[in-house]
């Protein structure tokens, strides 16, 4: 078994970003990400953290827009109105959660998706699934740089992904189909689940269950990649994978921190730094 190192292949793709940035900025562009957050969620405020850290390391500019719990739905669609139409602003996040009383899927529709670097923008969301990855799902995405580092093909191999959320499990579905994977999605209402599990060459758990995907579940040598991050009552994160059992079982496998986590916020990077260069095409091009 080998442990994919989601911490180094994350690291190897900042330092790529950082190189191409550097030479970007000669031309007078910076990458420019705005960060909104709505509230004060622990989590988000880290995860917020973690995104405005990596924009330092290659050297992008991130502008954070915290607002108030109470804030309208109008008062943040004027301030997402006002991003997209300013020519600085490359790329724009609103990170989830929202409050209730505002709702997400206007809020995905209102950023423009030229500028939706988490690809959460219906037109993106259409442009994926007939192929088009201009803006890449940044989870999914990381997942796919994670099973490319074990330099094993995907092609004609049989992927399950278990979960069908829209941020994770069915762009990753389709991540995996383009690749020419034969793919099953997984869900609640999946019978005979482990049967269907125990067939994959390459297991996705996105799931929100910790230790949900159990050693018996698992074929002998496969690729197992843990999305799940679940807080235990003792404060420790844990995957969707019981890691101890499987990891015996698996020919790799993602641990939890330190795997599909640091891969979403390099491929968030990713997707910033091409839409700085769309922008750059566009100034030259007139
Ligand atoms: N909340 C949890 N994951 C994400 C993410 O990838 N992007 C945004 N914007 N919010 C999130």
């Amino acid at each position: 078994m080998k442990i994919i190192d989601g911490k180094a292949v994350s690291l190897r793709i900042k330092d790529e970003i950082k190189e191409k940035t550097a030479k970007l900025s000669e031309s007078g562009i910076i990458p420019t990400l705005a960060v909104i957050i709505v509230g004060n969620d622990p989590a988000s405020r880290v995860y917020v953290n973690n995104k405005k850290k990596a924009c330092e390391y290659v050297g992008f500019n991130s502008v954070e827009y915290a607002l108030d719990e109470s804030v309208s739905r109008n008062e943040l669609l004027g301030l997402i109105d006002r991003l997209n139409a300013d020519s600085g602003v490359d790329g724009i996040l609103c990170q989830l959660p929202l409050p209730k009383h505002i709702d997400e899927n206007a809020v995905m529709n209102a950023i423009s998706y030229e500028k939706d670097v988490d690809a959460f923008n219906p037109i993106n969301v259409g442009r994926i699934m007939s192929g088009d990855f201009g803006m890449l799902p940044c989870t999914p995405a990381g997942i796919m740089e994670l099973i490319a580092s074990t330099g094993e093909s995907v092609c004609g191999k049989r992927a399950v992904v278990i979960g069908r959320s829209n941020i994770v499990g069915k762009p990753t579905a389709m991540l995996l189909l383009n690749a020419d994977a034969t793919v099953t999605v997984c869900h609640s209402k999946t019978k005979n689940l482990k049967d269907i599990c125990r067939q994959a060459d390459i297991l996705i758990a996105a799931v929100g269950k910790a230790g949900f995907v159990t050693a018996d579940m698992v074929k002998e040598g496969a690729t197992v990649i843990d999305v799940g991050i679940n807080r235990g009552k003792d404060g420790k994160l844990r995957g969707d994978v019981d890691f101890e059992g499987v990891a015996g079982k698996a020919g790799y496998i993602t641990p939890v921190p330190g795997g599909c986590g640091p891969m979403t916020i390099a491929m968030l990077m990713k997707n910033t730094y091409n839409a700085a260069l769309r922008r750059q095409n566009t100034e030259t091009c007139g």
